[in-house]
């Protein structure tokens, strides 16, 4: 299987702000995602360096518009890294490759009569780079860039695009997935009922020289978005006259193309016209996502509210911002970015869930197993069970989120079994086993479906968190590479006996300012991690616990489990909870008691059921789970503080 993924080659008429880098992320996580099942994948980005907007970008900074790209597309090569994006191919429309391949593009569909030369008069957005229709406009101006459009008029030369319409209408209704999601297909179609106008492909030399000049006329230059979308086969080796080699023909026949909406348009309609006049297979998917808004106003350049991704970078780490990206966003849609909204993201879903479920595990092993990963158990109650169906199945979910570009509901199922392995830790009360040593067997297998529930959630993690998911495999010492379709299922892989270290938190908790609570360790340094355990709790985090009373109003069994009953609770609002009680209270014993529960848990799902919180109990010296209450009549819903 080989795949293609390619990012919009961005302008370098300023530099790479957040939404750049959201584009780019997104790119590179489903190239990891795909060296991660095993595929043949390749990755492009690289800068658009030609037209108006360059050339004024340059004369405004008084130097060549050649030093200019250079400067500008340097800046964005370097960020990427910085982002831990890693493309195979990073490409210039300066690159000499390229501009002989567009000239030699232009001079075939001269030749074949696709090119012809024309009077053109147009309403003309330097933002843009194209004449806007009157249609397009709002209020007069161009919806994109709030400026009212020039009048021009002059001889040009105009790709027939108008003759690929009734092909390309076919083609998008054909094939579903051409344009996702659905909405900018159905968009790109409904533009498509209006017969489309032949696209003007020069610019006279007299308005514009930074450019590649036309084969065949060399009183113009190539339009800039003629120029810029062949970088899409210029970077594979195409060839138009010839063969083009392994390259072409291993990735073209699978390119998909990330965008933002603002450039639908010559995504859906100029390029795929344009290669089927080029007698060149169209791309297999366009996936169109939304714009980060500041105070709802989209992030751009020329506005200037930009939030430069080096520093995202330096204050947060390359993965947290990976991570926050691609969870925050669903795809498709707006998202709206503000530091607040990155802290607190960082803070529960990484210091909180993965951090702690980390740093917990590690320290039980510490504790009980002597540092060393425990033998893989021989059974599995029906907790396990839970455990290990759940981060099975989370695998396969990950993987059909993913190809679907639902990044969102991929890190999703990935959360989900983190906070049921957070609860499975709860549940099972290690630090209560450990006190008995007949129950030793069960404290390890704890331990170990423990241990393996981690490695399940470093597998996929790789595409995402590359760092992070890196940390874990090593301080599990798994040292083959990782492979989805290898490594996602339960058990053999672990090696019992290896000693297993974290030194440092894997995120630590960031304040409201974003600094950091507790720094990382360095590495190497002899000073001992305490466990959370023997450290004791701070006050403010007992503070975050709501602990409330509530009333049960129907209790049932849940069918095919020993020890869950499903528990109807007014606390006030009536919510349901699932308790591991069913082997010390019949249904009926229970109704109308006021019990304390967890409020404020995540939900998750336990048997089919969603539990929204957690019912205390104590465990007496037989075993029996007796419910927790208070000791007068309250109000249910009341806080226990
Ligand atoms: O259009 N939110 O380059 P460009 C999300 N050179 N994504 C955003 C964004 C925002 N606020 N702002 C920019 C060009 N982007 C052409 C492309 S391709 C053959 C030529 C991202 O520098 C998003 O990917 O203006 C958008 O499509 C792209 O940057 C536009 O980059």
């Amino acid at each position: 299987m080989n795949t293609y993924i390619t990012t919009p080659i961005f302008y370098v008429n300023a530099q790479p702000h957040l939404g750049h880098a959201y584009t780019a992320v997104v790119a590179d996580v489903y190239h990891r995602f795909n060296l991660l099942r095993g595929a043949r994948a390749r990755f492009q980005t690289g800068t658009d360096e030609h037209g108006d907007k360059i050339a004024a970008a340059a004369a405004d900074n008084n130097i060549s518009p050649q030093a200019y790209a250079d400067q500008i597309s340097a800046m964005f090569r370097e960020c990427w890294p910085l982002l831990e994006v890693k493309p195979d191919n990073f490409i210039r429309t300066t690159d000499s490759a390229h501009k002989q391949v567009v000239g030699r593009v232009l001079q075939r569909l001269y030749e074949q009569g696709d090119i012809v030369f024309s009077d053109y008069s147009g309403l003309y957005c330097r933002g843009c780079e194209r004449f806007l229709t009157e249609k397009e406009l709002d209020n007069g101006l161009c919806p994109d860039h709030q400026t009212a459009p020039e009048e021009v008029t002059e001889s040009n030369y105009f790709f027939k695009m108008s003759r690929y319409q009734e092909w390309l209408i076919e083609h998008i209704e054909v094939n579903p997935q051409f344009i996702t999601p659905a909405r900018y297909r159905n968009e790109v179609l409904s533009f498509l009922k209006e017969p489309l106008e032949d696209l003007c492909i020069s610019r006279p030399t007299s308005r514009l020289t930074w450019g590649i000049p036309l084969p065949f006329d060399d009183n113009y230059v190539t339009y800039v978005w003629f120029d810029a979308l062949l970088n899409y086969l210029t970077g594979l080796g195409y060839d138009p006259d010839g063969e083009s080699g392994p390259l072409f023909n291993d990735f073209w026949p699978v390119a998909e193309h990330v965008i933002a909406k603002d450039i639908l348009k010559p995504h859906a309609i100029f390029w795929p016209t344009m290669l089927k006049a080029m007698g060149v297979a169209p791309y297999q998917r366009l996936h169109v996502h939304g714009y980060w808004n500041i105070n709802d106003t989209k992030m751009s350049k020329s506005i200037g509210n930009v939030v430069r991704p080096q520093d995202l970078a330096a204050d947060y780490g390359a993965d947290a911002v990976r991570y926050f990206m691609l969870r925050e966003m669903s795809f498709g849609l707006d998202a709206s970015f503000s530091p607040e909204v990155l802290i607190k993201r960082y803070n529960s879903d990484l210091a909180n869930d993965l951090g702690n479920l980390c740093s917990r595990t590690l320290a039980m092993v510490k504790k009980f197993t002597n540092g060393r990963i425990p033998d893989q158990p021989g059974t599995a109650d029906e907790l396990d069970e839970g455990l290990i169906t759940a981060a099975v199945g989370m695998i396969a979910e990950f993987e059909g989120h993913m190809a679907d570009f639902s990044f969102h509901l991929a890190l999703r199922a990935v959360w989900e079994v983190i906070g049921l392995a957070n609860r499975y830790i709860v549940e099972n009360a290690p630090w209560e086993l450990a006190r008995d040593a007949a129950r030793r067997p069960r404290l390890e297998a704890v331990i170990y479906n423990l241990l393996e529930t981690l490695r399940l959630i470093a597998l996929p993690l790789h595409a995402v968190m590359p760092a992070t998911a890196a940390r874990i495999f090593a301080i599990l010492q798994i040292e083959a590479a990782p492979d989805l379709s290898a490594q996602g299922k339960w058990g053999g892989i672990l090696r019992p006996g290896l000693e297993t270290t974290l030194r440092g938190a894997l995120f630590p908790r960031l304040d409201d300012k974003g600094r950091k609570q507790e720094m990382p360790l360095k590495s190497g340094s002899r000073k001992k991690v305490k466990d959370k355990e023997e450290q004791g709790l701070d006050f403010d985090e007992f503070q975050r616990l709501d602990l409330r009373v509530a009333r049960i109003t129907a209790a049932e069994r849940i069918p095919k489990s020993k020890r869950l009953l499903k528990l109807t609770v007014e606390a006030p609002e009536i919510r349901t909870i699932v308790a591991g009680i069913a082997e010390s209270y019949q249904p009926d014993e229970i109704i109308g008691r006021e019990v304390i529960i967890v409020a404020n848990l995540k939900p998750v799902k336990l048997m089919g059921v969603v539990s929204q919180g957690m019912v205390l109990a104590a465990r007496d010296k037989d075993g029996r789970l007796i419910l927790s209450t208070v000791a007068g009549t309250v109000q249910p819903g009341s806080k226990v503080a």
